[in-house]
């Protein structure tokens, strides 16, 4: 690995590349070609996809021998592929391309693809030109293609039905944050599987350091039964690791002029005794990653959602649901949606970078950049429209000797991010702004502002969301109808209990008043923001500016300057001195942007409050049995070390998405994805730490640890 990669953690280094005769990429780092022009496409057909047998697999999907066994969930299909080297994603384009053709639109595909030198997009830019045929398929690659920076990457396509997850990072490291424990038990499986292996690396004599037996454990342990491998390569000591590690493998006519290739099956039985006799590798006992309590079961069968709560956990959550094919109902207690927290009319997409390493920050930068693209996405489809944001940027000032430092340390950490993250001197940061400004600063050209009641509004449009707002929702009631299981929401309205296979808690600090939820360590954070009038200076403001607190561009000659920060306090009503300490910061800072004849008892505005957790992260996944838990894990009291392997309880088809505490805007688009993934027994957008670090459990398990219950 070279040197830069394990100073900067934000760094991954990209393929360099030599075109030969033009268009033909080859890896400097390997030696060797990507691809073929004159026949990679139908060498990629040949290998991978018939040799999976996709095809004839994806049209039994349309037909009603529809087999739950070749889908993660049993009641509709979900077809997970996984690959070992993305290269320019002409497997994955290729694989898209068929998936259009024969699945039917109720099934979602999950392409799962690692890459240790990912290419620039200039260069997939460049490299996709040589298949004309594919265009259709990747103009949209390329438009959502991330900024390099390893980690896991989630891309989404036709409406959420196709999803590319791109992990950024060596094929072991990466395959290995897609289990939710390191526990060995085959009676443990996980919730989601792989269908379909594209194992496609460079030759084993180019690159023996993929080909590894790690790497063929890793596969068995998130294999589907019955899932499929196909390579290009007959090498001997590839097949005889994926064979040792329960995969019939035979060889069979290669692609061209190559005489042989790999193709097999996982055979799960056989896997039992392989794998329980195996112990994992030591490179995968790192810190937090077992963790049996953090493996979470299957989503019982069923299509109905409850959301309690509609504000922007509960709205983008039911949404990610609908996209899916659920049905879902909102239960909202207020008049409308997003009158809690999320009823400010314009709230701030942004992030605030740290140089320190940690799960933190690594979520800060995942939820950011995956926001970014989330809302770009809706305002394609028209959902989001004109007048409800403005992607006009953000500009955090460096005011503050603190600040100065710290963007310095950005600076050189993000050096080669200047596509989302700039480091600008205050000249610039005069010119992006319109108005003449006293400091340098940290630019985010693709942040702004939305509208987040617009947004709820527009989301909760989706012809499967039924919204019940006047309804507020009291108690929580698991009921055993035939044929299954569901919940009974009791409610305070004239209508009955609203029946749902599952439920997604989302109301905030409210979650305290449920029995299954009430442990939770949730806090209250009042804010208000000020509906400031323009002045003579800032009535040409362009962008977003942030300081200890921000001011917004004007809308209707108001600007949004916010926001206070009282803990605790848990009144919303508006109040004078709150606006006069919003001015004030504002003064601290940029004093000639006031106008001299404020009038704080004239001024407008509103008070809300955010709902934070001790530890700053959301509080998003299924919803742990927290007496279960006092009893399970008791021995950590005694011992933090010691290894219990009883897997968590949780309450079946209950879920939390709650704890987003100022940045509820740029945190919940990922949160949803990652829930409705969990929900429908499908691969996680992010990697099995953030899971953990999300989780709600997370909290006893600490206080176990250090004896506080
Ligand atoms: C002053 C202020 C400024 C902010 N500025 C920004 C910003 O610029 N950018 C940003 O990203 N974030 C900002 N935030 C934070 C952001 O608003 C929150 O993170 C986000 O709104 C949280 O959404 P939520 O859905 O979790 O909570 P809420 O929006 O509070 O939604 C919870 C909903 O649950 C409902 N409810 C509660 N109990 C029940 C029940 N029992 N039954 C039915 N319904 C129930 C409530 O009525 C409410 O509608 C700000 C917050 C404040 C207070
Ligand atoms: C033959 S190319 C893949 C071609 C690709 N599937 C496509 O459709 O264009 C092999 C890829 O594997 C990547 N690779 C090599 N070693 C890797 C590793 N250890 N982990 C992840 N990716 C790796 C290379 O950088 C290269 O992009």
């Amino acid at each position: 690995m070279p040197e830069n990669d394990q100073i900067n953690p934000y760094h991954i280094t990209p393929a360099q590349l030599q075109w030969q005769d033009n268009d033909v990429p080859c890896a400097s780092q390997f030696d060797d070609i990507y691809f073929s022009t004159n026949n990679g496409l139908k060498e990629t057909e040949y290998v991978f996809l018939r040799h999976n047998q996709l095809a004839e697999r994806w049209q039994l999907f349309k037909s009603d021998e529809f087999n739950s066994e070749e889908s993660n969930s049993e009641e509709k299909p979900i077809f997970t592929i996984a690959e070992t080297g993305f290269g320019t994603g002409l497997n994955f384009l290729a694989a898209w391309r068929l998936w259009s053709q024969t699945a039917p639109l109720s099934a979602q595909l999950h392409f799962i693809t690692t890459e240790k030198y990912p290419l620039t997009k200039q260069d997939l830019k460049r490299a996709l030109t040589a298949w004309p045929e594919l265009a259709e398929w990747s103009k949209q690659l390329i438009d959502q293609y991330p900024p390099l920076i390893p980690g896991h990457h989630l891309l989404a396509f036709n409406d959420n039905r196709v999803q590319l997850h791109l992990l950024l990072g060596d094929a072991n490291n990466s395959l290995q944050q897609l289990l939710t424990t390191d526990r060995l038990d085959v009676n443990l499986r996980q919730a989601f599987s792989v269908n379909a292996w594209f194992l496609d690396g460079f030759a084993p004599a180019k690159n023996a350091s993929l080909w590894n037996d790690e790497l063929y454990q890793l596969m068995a342990r998130l294999s589907a039964p019955n899932a499929t491998v196909a390579t290009f390569t007959a090498v001997g000591d590839v097949r005889r690791g994926l064979t040792a590690c329960g995969f019939d493998m035979r060889k069979a006519p290669g692609f061209g002029q190559k005489r042989d290739m790999l193709c097999g099956r996982f055979n799960s039985n056989d896997n039992t005794v392989r794998l329980s006799s195996s112990t994992p590798p030591s490179s995968h006992r790192t810190k937090g990653i077992k963790a049996p309590w953090a493996h979470t079961p299957k989503t019982p069968t069923g299509r109905t959602a409850a959301i309690i709560g509609g504000g922007l956990a509960g709205v983008t959550t039911a949404y990610a649901l609908a996209q899916r094919g659920w049905q879902v109902t909102i239960i909202e207690r207020d008049t409308k949606l997003a009158q809690g927290a999320s009823g400010n009319p314009q709230g701030m997409l942004y992030t605030k970078l740290s140089p320190e390493p940690g799960v933190l920050n690594q979520f800060t930068l995942s939820s950011y950049l995956y926001a970014l693209h989330y809302y770009r996405q809706l305002v394609s489809e028209n959902i989001i429209t004109q007048e409800m944001f403005d992607f006009c940027g953000v500009l955090q000032l460096t005011h503050t000797e603190k600040e100065q430092k710290l963007h310095q340390q950005l600076q050189s950490l993000f050096s080669s991010q200047s596509e989302w993250v700039q480091f600008v001197d205050r000249s610039q940061v005069s010119k992006i702004a319109g108005i003449a400004c006293d400091y340098a600063g940290c630019w985010f050209p693709q942040a702004g502002w939305i509208s987040p009641p617009d947004l709820c509004r527009q989301l909760a449009n989706h012809p499967l969301i039924k919204t019940l707002t006047l309804t507020e929702a009291i108690r929580l009631e698991r009921v055993h109808h035939q044929p299954q299981a569901q919940w009974q929401i009791h409610t305070v309205s004239e209508e009955g209990p609203t029946i749902a296979d599952i439920v997604v808690i989302a109301n905030s600090r409210d979650a305290k008043h449920f029995q299954q939820s009430q442990q939770l360590p949730l806090k209250s954070i009042r804010g208000q923001i000020t509906l400031l009038p323009t002045s003579r200076e800032t009535e040409q403001l362009k962008t977003v500016i942030c300081h200890e607190g921000y001011l917004t561009p004007a809308i209707n000659h108001h600007h949004s300057l916010g926001a206070t920060f009282d803990n605790g306090d848990t009144n919303i009503e508006i109040r004078v001195e709150d606006h006069q300490r919003n001015v004030e910061s504002l003064r601290q800072v940029q004093p000639q942007w006031l106008s001299s004849t404020i009038n704080l008892n004239e001024l407008e505005g509103r008070a809300g409050l955010r709902c934070t957790t001790p530890d700053y992260m959301p509080i998003v996944g299924p919803l742990h049995q927290h007496e279960q838990f006092l009893v399970d894990y008791a021995g950590l009291r005694k011992n933090a070390h010691r290894n219990i392997e009883t897997p968590g309880s949780y309450y079946p088809g209950l879920f939390i998405n709650v704890g987003h505490g100022s940045r509820g805007l740029t945190s919940t688009p990922i949160c949803s994805q990652l829930l409705a993934n969990l929900i429908d027994n499908a691969p996680p957008p992010l990697p099995r730490q953030l899971l953990q670090a999300l989780n709600p459990a997370r909290f006893v398990i600490r206080d176990l640890i250090r004896n506080k219950v």
